[in-house]
């Protein structure tokens, strides 16, 4: 939820600075700004409403030159989307970017106005400025002005700071929201997220919660919660440069969707080699008696596909629920419980505030599926078991999905030692993983017959997906994929479940998708299948070779390749991956961008 992107250098940073804006443009797309002292420490302030290509069209207009500046790529919370509302906010010779949500904000409004101090949008953020424009108004040094604001504040956030009578620092503080340091050479730079650095450097510092860091050109200096200086340990970037750029392929999600064999592949890297699985990293289970995995949107959609792997092959009971559910009620925590949660960001709200709690009612061995290294989930667990799906740029998840479902069918093989998973099921297990990648490769052959039938779609309000079992969830995927890119109205149904009531949904016009490997519930599918035809509904149909579905009157059957029931979860995602995309494509909508989301939801 909003980019900050931040520079203090001897060059001009402007362009720096936008093409970091571009490289997190994922992360909040309604607005965007930038300031930029000038040599002559002037404050050059542009802001504009839309994309970053917005802003991008205005500095051509009013070109800045400078070497410390701050930038921001904004998904609005408090105050519509509008040049007014965009970041940064100024405060006399102060200005500030900020990614969070601060709660007090109307309370902390109401003493800045009886201060005298005027507003000019209807954001949150305002207060900030004001705040520390208030403390360097009474001569307070800048680093110590926010170290003393952020005690005000209550909420998240990452913020960015730079003053026109300091033209050569820039302040930055992170609660809730990350921030990283980009170590240079005679320069520095911060990001919401490293992988807006990476033009310009490949060396790491990760602020920490509570952090406040001071960067000038030759160094800087981070301070922790209580004020004390602190080091942050350099790391050196596995990030690849040109993960944000999106090579031959019209859209980020249709790249990620072909990128998912070798992202399978390098998830399952080290970790199963010639048959043998190596989770030694994952530690000790065998005294785990009960699962809980928490996650949010498709995240979330993995977790629920991993309690059938795990109550049926491991033996253990298994709960999933959505973060932002699990961290408002009471809930049981039992004896030897492993908590379990799953982001591909590492940064969502929700999830970490339910990963939070969790320790604090009792949970005693966390464990984290996380997709970005150095990321607040990965440092606050106790074991992180990392998906390599590499960066995921499309606001859609799709190769963090997959290689989720792999390091959970992981997870189970580790948890299912000892317990119900024998050695024949466990050869069945590595099997299945090992073919997985060249499976997802042929399945992705359906490309050209999915973009043909995507059209019948295009027109249409609302889909119902439907599926069995471990397909259930992989059916809500697909929903979800249609909603958030294609706008189309989408449910996902058990496909049991259709006769209690959703059924009086089904007419010509509510097209119905399927997801129908062979597997100990195909003829009771066929059967389901049979109810919605009956009553007219149009079906499509992706179903394995050997299911015996055909192609009939209002039913088209689209065949995919046989695989093991096991993992047919993560090969039938495919199909609906690419079918949502080609709706998508031909309705017009903005495939990497969907208006109102976000890619990283860091606020509640
Ligand atoms: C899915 O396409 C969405 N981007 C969204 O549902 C996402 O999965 C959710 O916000 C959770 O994000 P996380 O995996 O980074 O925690």
């Amino acid at each position: 939820m909003c980019g900050i992107v931040g520079a203090v250098a001897q060059r001009d940073v402007a362009d720096i600075l936008l093409t970091g804006l571009q490289r997190l443009e994922y992360r909040g797309y309604d607005s965007a700004g930038m300031a930029v002292l000038s040599p002559a420490a002037e404050l050059q302030r542009v802001r504009r409403l839309g994309k970053v290509e917005q802003l991008a069209n205005a500095l051509q207009q009013h070109p800045m030159t400078g070497g410390t500046g701050i930038a921001h790529t904004r998904w609005a919370t408090h105050g519509q989307p509008s040049e007014a509302n965009a970041h940064p906010h100024q405060s006399g010779s102060l200005v500030v970017v900020h990614n969070g949500i601060i709660e007090n904000h109307a309370e902390l409004r109401r003493q800045l106005e009886a201060q005298g101090y005027v507003f000019e949008s209807q954001t949150d953020t305002e207060v900030i400025a004001h705040l520390i424009a208030e403390q360097r108004r009474q001569g307070v040094e800048l680093l110590q002005a926010v170290m003393v604001v952020r005690k005000q504040l209550t909420g998240a956030y990452g913020m960015a700071v730079m003053d026109q009578q300091l033209p050569e620092q820039l302040v930055v503080a992170r609660s809730g929201s990350p921030l990283v340091i980009g170590v240079g050479i005679g320069e520095h730079f911060v990001a919401s997220d490293q992988l807006a650095l990476l033009p310009v450097t490949q060396r790491f510092a990760f602020l920490e919660e509570g952090d406040v860091a001071l960067l000038q050109r030759h160094d800087y200096q981070v301070f922790d919660l209580n004020d004390q200086a602190v080091e942050r340990r350099v790391q050196e970037s596995t990030v690849e440069h040109d993960a944000g750029d999106k090579g031959a392929f019209r859209h980020y999600m249709l790249k990620e969707i072909y990128e998912q064999p070798h992202a399978i592949r390098q998830t399952l890297a080290g970790r199963l080699e010639n048959g043998e699985l190596n989770l030694e990293a994952l530690g000790d289970l065998s005294d785990i008696e009960q699962v809980q995995i928490i996650a949010c949107g498709t995240s979330y959609h993995a977790a629920m596909t991993a309690r059938y792997w795990i109550e049926s092959l491991a033996q253990l009971p298994c709960n999933v629920e959505i973060a932002s559910e699990f961290r408002y009620r009471r809930s049981v925590v039992r004896p030897r419980s492993l908590l379990v949660t799953i982001s591909q960001s590492g940064e969502t709200a929700d999830t970490l505030a339910a990963l939070r709690l969790a320790k604090e009612i009792g949970y005693q061995r966390t464990l984290t599926i996380c997709n970005v290294p150095g990321s607040s989930l990965v440092r606050e667990s106790d074991v992180a078991l990392m998906t390599c799906a590499g960066v995921e740029v499309g606001v859609a998840s799709t190769k963090a999905f997959t290689t989720q479902l792999v390091a959970l069918l992981l997870l189970t093989a580790a948890l299912g030692r000892g317990r119900g998973l024998d050695v024949h099921q466990q050869a069945a297990l590595t099997d299945a993983l090992q073919q997985l990648p060249d499976l997802i490769d042929k399945t992705l052959s359906m490309n050209a017959d999915i973009q043909a039938l995507a059209q019948r779609f295009a027109e249409k309000h609302h889909a119902l997906f439907l599926g069995r079992g471990s397909q259930y969830p992989i059916a809500m995927e697909g929903a979800l994929k249609l909603k958030e890119i294609s706008y189309i109205h989408a449910e996902a149904y058990a496909a049991g479940e259709l006769k209690h009531g959703p059924l009086a949904l089904i007419d010509a016009e509510m097209p119905i998708i399927v997801v129908a490997p062979n597997n100990q519930l195909v003829e009771k599918l066929k059967s389901n299948i049979e109810e919605v035809r009956a009553r007219g509904g149009e079906l499509t149909i992706f179903a394995d070779e050997a299911a015996g579905l055909t192609t009939s009157d209002n039913v088209t059957v689209l065949p995919v390749t046989h695989c093991d029931n096991l993992i047919a979860p993560i090969v039938y995602t495919l199909p609906l991956q690419l079918l949502s995309y080609h709706v998508a494509v031909i309705k017009g909508t903005d495939v990497d961008q969907p208006r109102n989301l976000a890619k990283s939801v860091t606020v509640e």
